[in-house]
């Protein structure tokens, strides 16, 4: 790889934003399709050369915390912020990146734990830096693919594709119908009539978040090998019918039917709920956001006793025509689908119960959908 060029820059500003999800949870990892859209709110990495071979300075200008560590020898530590910049430094060597010693100063407005995808922000907003300052010249598809695998080796989360996917190549007040498995995508304007978007942060982050995950993930892979006796030509999870899954019953041992269940109806509500929004028809999208949730709760078990509340909160509301825990789950936010112009009111009910029922704060977020991950400077 190149050393620096005079033209090189010194210094480079990058941002890279979190997501939502319209619908489609749990679907990447199996191949299948997911909604998402990146955000306004971002992470903001100011980054520069420091002139040592290889040392790295981190400041997070939030928390008020420095971390420093050298290229050459690094290696994931306990559970901290750090290992998401040491994963995307680690996975952009590998592919042969040159990374001299360089000091970055951070700061971040997507919320920590609550499924709007923070880790994305930050292990995109610093990919693209890096690649920018040392002139690595990766695309856009390596960019992400580095961020994805930085959040397996480093932070040990089997995360599917969505999260980065949707924090590098979002795009102003639009969707991104994403297929999973080929990564084509399609970008759909998101209009949503007399009703809107609303996230309502649980402020819980369950600590089963992270093993849960991995073993949902394993979980599926179960099942498909469980199916491929049935079905030899299937890959994964994105192959299968409902028919075919309800077929081997049987031979799926609980949990993993349902898991195997929740993935493939999944799978198609997310085409189903595409179809709805292209049509302008917002009840079959909010129901089909009802169905989610209930599948991720009974079928996939992701979801926790805060998120339920505040999606059974909704019901019989004719002011809101969808509701839904985002993201990963076990905390953090619902996606809901409201009526525009109500949503004080009901922002005022549902915190008043949410916290007379577990004495904590609902935030109520109004998200701006925004472009994917930038250099501004
Ligand atoms: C997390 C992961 C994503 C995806 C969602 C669930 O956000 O990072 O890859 O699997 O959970 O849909």
């Amino acid at each position: 790889m190149a050393t620096k060029q005079t033209n090189a820059p010194d210094a480079v500003t990058a941002q890279a934003p979190g997501r939502i999800n319209i619908i489609g949870e749990h679907t990447d990892y199996n191949d299948g399709f997911v909604l998402p859209a990146a955000i306004e709110h971002k992470m903001t990495v100011q980054i520069h050369r420091n002139g040592t071979p290889s040392t790295v300075n981190l400041t997070d200008l939030k928390e008020q915390q420095s971390f420093s560590f050298n290229l050459l020898d690094f290696s994931p530590m306990e559970e901290s912020w750090q290992n998401y910049v040491m994963g995307v430094v680690s996975e952009l060597q590998k592919l042969g990146g040159d990374i001299k010693g360089f000091d970055a100063e951070f700061e971040s407005d997507v919320p920590i734990g609550s499924g709007m995808s923070s880790s994305a922000a930050m292990e995109c907003s610093f990919a693209i830096a890096l690649n920018a300052l040392f002139e690595l010249g990766f695309d856009k598809l390596q960019i992400i693919k580095a961020s994805q695998l930085a959040e397996h080796n480093f932070v040990g989360n089997k995360c599917g594709i969505m999260d980065q996917f949707a924090s590098v190549m979002g795009k102003k007040d639009h969707v991104i119908l994403l297929d999973c498995r080929s990564l084509e995508f399609q970008y759909f304007p998101l209009e949503l009539g007399d009703y809107q978007l609303l996230l309502l942060n649980t402020n819980v982050s369950h600590a089963l978040a992270s093993s849960e995950y991995n073993t949902r993930r394993s979980e599926c892979e179960q099942g498909v090998s469980v199916l491929k006796k049935e079905y030899p030509n299937i890959k994964n999870l994105r192959d299968v019918t409902i028919e075919q899954v309800v077929a081997q019953k049987a031979h799926l041992p609980e949990p993993i039917f349902r898991r195997c269940r929740h993935v493939v109806n999944e799978n198609q509500r997310v085409l189903n709920a595409t179809e709805a929004l292209l049509a302008g028809n917002f009840k079959t999208l909010g129901e089909l956001m009802y169905q989610s949730h209930f599948s991720l709760q009974n079928d996939y078990e992701v979801s926790c006793p805060e998120l339920d509340f505040i999606v059974q909160h909704t019901i019989g509301k004719d002011e809101v025509l969808g509701s839904r825990m985002m993201g990963g789950g076990f905390g953090g936010c619902t996606i809901n689908l409201v009526e525009k112009g109500r949503v004080a009111e009901f922002v005022k009910q549902v915190s008043k119960s949410y916290r007379d029922r577990f004495g904590i704060d609902l935030t109520p977020i109004e998200v701006g959908i925004g472009d994917g991950a930038k250099v501004i400077q």
